[in-house]
């Protein structure tokens, strides 16, 4: 038995859709929000973009057994790592994304869309060796009728790596922390985190918090803190997860492994639960009272995690904050968002 599992756990308060803080808690929550502005977070990884094409269908076709989808409307969104980025700047803060698009007419659009946020490009490379990633979607009738992604994974080239190295180098000092956001696309390589790793070290008080897929996992080693959905979290362990004995078991064979401070393990409807070096596993319980699309709902967490520590609050209060931001655009359709006065408002 290791030392989490023999501790028992807290479960913090929770209520229908608020969360029940004692005030000191909760002013001081709100007094780490008006510092979000000035919140410099860098946000590295697979960038996406998500098209979505709605229509109806009233007929299959005769050229084949499918249906024939009539458009109404189409549209492109931030996705993957920019869903992040998207995410940071509803809440209020700043961000710069660093990872790799195409010489493409989706790059163009990509680029347009991140200016409309007001954030920086500069980190931003437009590589001639691979397409920006986009993935197609089919809506009719409200459902997804099929979706097709184009996209080239794998690891970068030389070129492409050493560009990204040399923006992190030269302007990791005006961060407050970095997130890592993996889509397992390619560009969160082992390559990419060793660089990034000897960068931060020298900047020791900037966390970096990672987003990942149990991919080989060593890359992530030396981290600061890791939010694994529980599936992830079980294939990084070798366990299944059953109850919380074994979630915790989990949790500190990640821990023992790669060195990390910190597991955030959202864990779906059951919320989520923070294991912290030489402290006792702090579970959250899901504030959502309705759940209309858990989309993104990984990005909306790690992005109010990130604010939130940057903003000075400790990990368990950050803890709390994404698990109410998670919360909350969980009853949002599509890929959403969540504001400041969204997570005050269900902070009680
Ligand atoms: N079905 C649900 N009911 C209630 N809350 C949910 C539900 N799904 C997600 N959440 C909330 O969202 C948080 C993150 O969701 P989840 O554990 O599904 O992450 P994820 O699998 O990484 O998501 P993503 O699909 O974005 O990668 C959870 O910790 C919880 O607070
Ligand atoms: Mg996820």
């Amino acid at each position: 038995m290791t030392a989490i599992e023999g501790r028992k756990s807290r479960i913090a308060s929770n209520r229908s859709r608020g969360t029940t803080l004692d005030s000191d808690r909760r002013k001081k929550i709100k007094a780490a929000f008006t510092k979000f502005p000035a919140t410099r977070i860098l946000v590295i990884g697979d960038i996406i973009i998500d098209h979505f094409i709605w229509g109806s269908v009233s007929r299959i076709s005769p050229e084949a057994p499918v249906p024939v989808v009539n458009v109404t409307g189409e549209n492109l969104l931030l996705g993957g790592a920019a869903n992040v980025l998207n995410n940071i700047y509803a809440l209020g803060g700043e961000a710069t994304l660093c990872g790799l698009i195409g010489r493409d007419i989706m790059g163009d659009h990509l680029l347009e869309l991140i200016e409309r946020l007001n954030s920086s490009t500069a980190g931003i490379i437009r590589s001639a060796n691979r397409p920006t990633t986009k993935k197609t979607r089919i809506i009719a009738q409200h459902q997804q009728v099929v979706r097709f992604d184009r996209e080239k994974t794998g690891p970068l080239q030389k070129e492409d790596l050493e560009t990204m190295l040399t923006f992190l180098a030269e302007n990791i000092s005006s961060f407050q922390a970095v997130i890592v956001s993996d889509y397992n696309k390619g560009i969160v390589s082992g390559e990419l985190m060793a660089a990034l790793k000897k960068i931060v070290g020298k900047h020791p008080e900037i966390p970096v918090i990672v987003d990942p897929k149990p991919k080989c996992i060593e890359r992530f080693s030396g981290a600061t803190i890791l939010t694994p959905n529980s599936h992830e979290a079980e294939l990084m362990a070798g366990l299944e997860i059953r109850d919380e004995q074994s979630l915790a078991g989990a949790a500190a064979l990640i821990q023992n492994k790669l060195k990390v401070d910190a597991i955030l393990i959202t864990r779906g409807e059951a919320g989520m639960a923070l294991f912290e070096k030489g402290k006792t596993p702090f579970l959250i319980p899901t504030v959502a009272k309705e759940v209309f699309d858990v989309t993104g709902a990984g990005d909306t967490v790690i992005a109010s995690l990130a604010l939130a520590r940057a903003a000075g609050l400790s990990l368990e209060e950050a803890a709390i904050v994404a698990n109410q931001a998670a919360g909350i655009v969980v009853g949002k359709l599509g890929t959403a968002t969540v504001t400041r006065a969204e997570i005050l408002g269900t902070l009680r």
